[in-house]
């Protein structure tokens, strides 16, 4: 459809890894972006409404022509951004909010793997902090405490000990630290292996993957010290293969896109698979509703055809039936490095100016602006996770380079990123010597 209008919903390296995908489309679509940040400006439009203010960016799509819409954050997947827009007739990749429940309910999601007979760490469920701590009686350490709703990327807590369990089901089902999303947690059997993102998009019923990607979740090298929201990613994944991928998709998505048509709630979005790759064979650690960020910083990038008609016809729930179960077309590889703030993921500080920004880059240099303002014609940190410096090469390792010497040319006090992105994980290095 030649100049198509369309509107990305979110504001962070994700929303620009898919503005840019999206603008780069063959029909040259006008690309809106609510509320996207000023490194998106030479690509899209801004409008200054917030991801979850569902009714404003109904309002403004109608008043605007919007023809298509693209979800980027969970929290707005959640608060049923795409149900509302399609009941006015606005077609939207991403799911409605009973979908979303796949990410916004980890328990949920925990039941309809259970139900379905899937593969997933053994789990029990417990709605007051009593209960919780009974459940502690007998277990193995680690152990996984996940608060069951949205708690941006705080609400898996892994114990070492009983000590760090008792606290952490105190700060959460006592003093209330996640808010509603912490009233009910799942304590869930801790798996060991290799973790990877596989990221399918799905009309409903077809499907078709991006390349598997790895995120690097802790903010310390080695993978160590607190969770975050992703400080770096890279794709294709060591593991698994792409068929390996298939055969998990196929054995993954298919029931659970089959169980909520039978629910009249086609899954029309992205769906990302969170697996673990154990000794036993693949689990599934969470869903995600919509793209990873960083993921889709690095797997955008790599796809060599046009992601718009996919998207949209995913959105429309007609995915072409030959293309079902393959892979989006795509080349080389990726690595992303994150540049957080100082503090982050706790309490991270901005308003720092940064240098270097400006590039010019290399070819096949992305910088996606994440939590980045602009006052003055200067760039400043406003978020924990400000830039996702990403390469593409045709190998992991030259990609990986190229990503760190890009990384290099850009500063802001008290910067940190880790060294060690797409690197062979500790453990399986000390497993396998
Ligand atoms: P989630 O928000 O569910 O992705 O969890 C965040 C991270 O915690 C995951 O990416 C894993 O690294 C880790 N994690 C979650 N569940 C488990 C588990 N059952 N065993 C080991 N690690 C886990
Ligand atoms: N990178 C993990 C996520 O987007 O949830």
């Amino acid at each position: 459809m030649i100049g198509m209008r369309v509107l990305v919903v979110g504001q962070g390296g994700r929303e620009h890894a898919l503005v840019e995908a999206l603008h780069n489309a063959d029909d040259h679509p006008q690309i809106f972006v609510a509320p996207g940040n000023p490194g998106m400006e030479p690509l899209a439009e801004r409008v200054a409404i917030g991801p979850t203010d569902v009714e404003s960016i109904v309002g403004w799509s109608r008043k605007n022509e919007i023809d298509f819409v693209v979800i980027g954050p969970d929290a707005a997947v959640a608060a049923g951004l795409a149900d509302a827009l399609r009941e006015v007739g606005i077609a939207v990749l991403g799911p409605g909010a009973a979908g979303a429940r796949l990410e916004s309910s980890k328990r949920y999601a925990k039941e309809l793997l259970q139900r379905l007979g899937l593969p997933t760490a053994a789990c029990r469920v417990a709605t007051s902090p009593a209960e919780a701590e009974a459940m502690l009686r007998g277990v193995t350490y680690p152990i996984v405490l996940k608060a069951d709703g949205l708690a941006a990327g705080k609400g898996v807590f892994i114990a070492a000990d009983e000590r760090e369990a008792l606290a952490t089901i105190d700060a959460w089902m006592r003093q209330g630290e996640l808010g509603d999303a912490g009233s009910t947690i799942l304590i869930e059997e801790y798996l060991r292996g290799e973790e990877t993102s596989i990221l399918v998009l799905s009309d409903g019923e077809r499907w078709m993957l991006f390349p598997p990607a790895r995120d690097h979740k802790r903010i310390g090298e080695g993978d160590t010290g607190l969770n975050t929201g992703g400080m770096g990613a890279c794709a294709p994944a060591r593991v698994p293969s792409e068929a390996e991928a298939i055969a998990i998709a196929k054995q993954i998505v298919d029931p659970v896109l089959a169980a909520l048509r039978e629910e009249k709630n086609p899954y029309r979005g992205i769906l990302y698979l969170g697996m673990m790759l154990t000794e036993k064979g693949p689990q599934v650690l969470e869903f995600n509703a919509r793209f990873g960020d960083p993921e889709a910083q690095v797997v955008l990038p790599l796809l060599t055809e046009d992601p718009l008609p996919l998207f949209w016809n995913a959105a429309l729930g007609r995915l072409p039936a030959e293309r079902h179960a393959t892979f989006v077309k795509h080349e080389g590889a990726a690595v992303c490095v994150v540049l957080a703030a100082p503090g982050y993921p706790a309490r991270p500080a901005t308003g720092s100016d940064i240098e270097g920004l400006e590039g010019p880059w290399p070819h096949g240099v992305h910088v996606y602006h994440a939590g980045v303002d602009r006052h003055h014609g200067q760039w400043v940190t406003s978020g924990g996770r400000v830039l996702g410096v990403t390469a593409r090469a045709m190998t992991l390792d030259d990609a990986r380079e190229a990503a760190y010497a890009a990384a290099s040319h850009i500063y802001f006090p008290g910067m940190q990123y880790r060294r060690d992105i797409a690197l062979v994980p500790e453990e399986s290095r000390s497993e396998e010597s």
